[in-house]
């Protein structure tokens, strides 16, 4: 869960009523891949930490969120490793000729960045193969003039503002994107040609990809060793730079993935496919609408009912779940995020009923940052936990199998792997452990989300 400053965030708004689709109206070789559906591998990387490491990571990015959304004028930093848990992974060839990189599929960001090299000769002997996006190397790469429409897509570092003269000819759009935690990826933003293998086995490839070829890139999130070796992030959210946006005309605007248990060995691979996907999975497809919230354009916003504990609705005002007129509140789903978040008063509430339910002792020494924990020495085979199931706006309901919420910290402790979202004004998120297990489709025509628990045997 990645996450642009505000000011990116309402340029980005301002700027998406006009040119919304400025990037992707770009040459592309072909009209419609209507037929075509991209199956694009996903990695789940996760040598270091488990699902409850995540969660201070987690939660510090959500306050800086907050913070934002606030407008505060200093922005807190987080230390500390984030990333590394949960993460899923996907390559992206770019360049003439293709260059793979391995990208973070994240649905709460929109920029498509790399780490970028200027290296002309002997690069293996500096930069490790595939390492770094190697400029020199490609035949297409081609910057986007500062002028470009393109460039008033993405936000420009401060000192470079009314820098941009339409004569200079040689005056490239810089790029500086912040999240949420503080990481920054800064360079030029270009543009350059993706090739894919398409589910049927064609080579499709796609011209002026617009993307930032990151050269300073600092933050937790996305340097050092709990970026995990990735090259970049590929921002999959709602707004016009991202990558589901430049490409979805070509694909019917929709994209589906499906985030497999990562806990089963060996791990089964997990796709996040670009277009439109006919499973057998799909009738039993159950949707709930995409909403929109006027302050952020980039996240995919669900609207929550209800919450159930063992088919007992829980008293929890509706209102907990609302977008508030100042673009407050609300819930997303996010890829990026491991744990869910959701408002105080409604966890609150979650936990009681949980404790009410289940009579098993806490472990000794109850991991830090989880509320309920219990000691499950001996009784793992007979488990029986409570129920989860959240009733969603256009009367459908998600109720993820136990697993997706109750995680194991260490041998036979099991946590409740909620957390409340920290400050007055934050919003709800869906992480992707609460995904594991379902086709989710991102319908963005229909604005509707799809969603279905027999799909992903299907990819
Ligand atoms: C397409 O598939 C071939 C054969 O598996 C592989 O060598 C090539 O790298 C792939 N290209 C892309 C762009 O994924
Ligand atoms: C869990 O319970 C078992 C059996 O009572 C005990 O031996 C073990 O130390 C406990 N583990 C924790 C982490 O509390």
């Amino acid at each position: 869960m990645f996450l642009i400053i505000t000011i990116i965030i309402i340029i980005l708004f301002t700027l998406t009523h006009i040119s919304h689709s400025a990037v992707n109206r770009h040459n592309t070789t072909v009209v419609s891949d209507n037929h075509h559906v991209l199956k694009l591998p996903l990695h789940h990387i996760n040598p270091l930490q488990s699902p409850s490491d995540a969660i201070s990571s987690d939660t510090a990015r959500l306050s800086v969120l907050l913070a934002t959304l606030h407008r505060l004028p200093n922005l807190p930093l987080t230390s500390g490793a984030y990333a590394g848990a949960g993460q899923y992974f996907v390559t992206l060839h770019l360049g003439t000729p293709p260059q793979p990189l391995l990208l973070i599929a994240d649905t709460g960001s929109d920029l498509i960045w790399v780490t970028c090299s200027a290296c002309r000769n002997d690069c293996a002997a500096t930069r490790p193969p595939h390492s770094s996006f190697l400029v020199r190397h490609s035949d297409s790469y081609s910057l986007h003039h500062c002028f470009d429409r393109a460039c008033k897509l993405v936000p420009q570092p401060r000192p470079n503002r009314g820098a941009c003269k339409p004569t200079r000819l040689h005056s490239p759009c810089r790029y500086e994107y912040s999240y949420a935690d503080g990481s920054i990826t800064s360079g030029f933003f270009a543009k350059e040609t993706t090739s894919f293998n398409s589910s049927t086995g064609k080579l499709l490839q796609h011209d002026s990809l617009a993307f930032g070829c990151g050269f300073k890139i600092s933050g937790p999130s996305v340097s050092g060793p709990s970026f995990n070796g990735a090259q970049g992030i590929m921002g999959l959210g709602r707004g016009p730079i991202s990558f589901v946006t430049q490409l979805g005309h070509r694909f019917g605007n929709k994209f589906s993935y499906c985030l497999k248990d990562y806990t089963i060995a060996p791990p089964p691979t997990s796709y996040l496919m670009i277009g439109n996907v006919a499973t057998a999975g799909k009738s039993k497809m159950l949707y709930t609408p995409l909403k929109t919230n006027p302050i952020s354009s980039t996240f995919y916003y669900i609207g929550i009912k209800d919450v159930y504990v063992d088919n007992v609705k829980l008293p929890i005002s509706p209102s907990v779940w609302d977008i508030d007129e100042l673009g407050n509140g609300g819930t997303i789903v996010d890829s990026g995020t491991t744990l869910t978040f959701i408002p105080e008063s409604a966890y609150r509430h979650v936990l009681a009923a949980f404790r009410r339910r289940v009579k098993l002792p806490a472990p000794a020494g109850s991991p830090a940052n989880f509320d309920l924990c219990y000691n499950v020495s001996g009784i793992s085979r007979r488990l029986s936990l409570p129920r989860l199931r959240f009733k969603l706006v256009g009367n459908s309901a998600f109720s993820p199998p136990v697993g997706n919420y109750f995680i194991d910290t260490s041998e036979d402790v099991k946590c409740l792997a909620l957390q409340p979202v920290a400050s007055t004004g934050g919003f709800s998120v869906i992480g992707n452990l609460m995904q594991q297990g379902f086709l989710f489709e991102f319908d963005i025509e229909r604005s509707q989300l799809g969603f279905s628990r027999t799909g992903c045997s299907k990819s």
